[in-house]
């Protein structure tokens, strides 16, 4: 199988907009007046969650009404929140046919389906016009991707000239082996992780220039921990959150995860960019 049906397989849930709204609704929602904050516990599906959305876009300086590319636009989480709180207008790109299709219903429900649109794309081929976008943003997707030369290329195509590229990106830190499930990874064939300087060489190479970069370990395991402290106070009766997405073996996923992170072999870590 080729890899990227292999990590669209790791991904596919097969029910999971009945997944999400019958937990919503079993925690008390009313599934009918949804907001995209009611989502962020389950739509943010990176470390650090809602959090690390707000912190990335933080450094992304673009008024209300620019048009952004989400490259690996998942569930939608970040695209419905970059809509509604800092006015852009976004177009995302996924492999994973049942997350795009997830992305549009819930943006629907929102009320933001006018603000966003997703479509079933590689991000190494992506279905613009040269010069389309103000920016571009891609959280936790370079792990699942063997040719980010060529997905950075394609970025540097559709973005206008000066377009900020903000990525945050689980990225390799030091040797060490991993362990298996993690949320993006169900074996060796799908782990596409790079480290930081491979990912700053290959955003020379393809015409951008590095603005700053920013390693995020420690918050990535003060908000693991606020987490546990959060489970632990919900007891028997946990809010819906990621582990929908993630399936039954969102358990494992999460301590593998933990521990690569807590070995210092992975960190998640930002990189904003300009197109030269
Ligand atoms: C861990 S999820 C992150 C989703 C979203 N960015 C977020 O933070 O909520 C990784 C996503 O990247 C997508 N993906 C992986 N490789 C891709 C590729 N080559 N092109 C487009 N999407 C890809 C997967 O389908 C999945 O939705």
């Amino acid at each position: 199988m080729d890899t990227e049906r292999s990590v669209s397989r790791h991904y596919e849930h097969g029910s999971l907009e009945s997944a999400i709204l019958s937990a919503l609704t079993a925690a008390g929602k009313d599934t009918g007046k949804l907001t995209h904050t009611d989502l962020a516990p389950i739509d943010e599906f990176h470390i650090g969650g809602r959090q690390a959305t707000m912190d990335l876009g933080a450094q992304i300086d673009l008024p209300r009404g620019a048009r952004l590319l989400d490259i690996g636009s998942g569930i939608g989480g970040p695209s419905r929140y970059f809509a509604a709180e800092r006015g852009w207008r976004i177009d995302g790109i996924d492999l994973t046919a049942e997350y795009v299709r997830v992305a549009q219903q819930l943006s629907q429900l929102t009320g933001l389906g006018d603000a966003v649109s997703y479509r079933e794309a590689s991000a190494t081929a992506l279905p613009f016009a040269d010069a389309t976008f103000d920016g571009a943003y891609m959280l936790h997707v370079g792990m699942n991707i063997p040719d980010k030369k060529a997905v950075f290329a394609e970025v540097r195509r559709v973005l206008r000239p000066v377009g900020v590229f903000a990525i945050y990106d689980a990225m390799r830190e030091s040797d060490g082996a991993f362990s298996y499930p993690v949320p993006w990874w169900a074996g060796p064939e799908t782990n596409f992780i790079d480290t930081a300087s491979a990912y700053r060489r290959l955003l020379g190479e393809a015409g951008f220039s590095i603005d700053k970069e920013r390693n995020r370990r420690d918050f990535a395991l003060e908000s693991f921990r606020q987490r546990q402290r959060m489970a632990q106070a919900q007891g028997a009766a946990p809010q819906p959150g990621l582990q929908i997405v993630m399936g039954p073996t969102a358990p494992q996923k999460i301590a593998n995860m933990m521990g690569l992170l807590e070995r210092g072999v992975i960190s998640p870590t930002e990189i904003i960019s300009s197109a030269a």
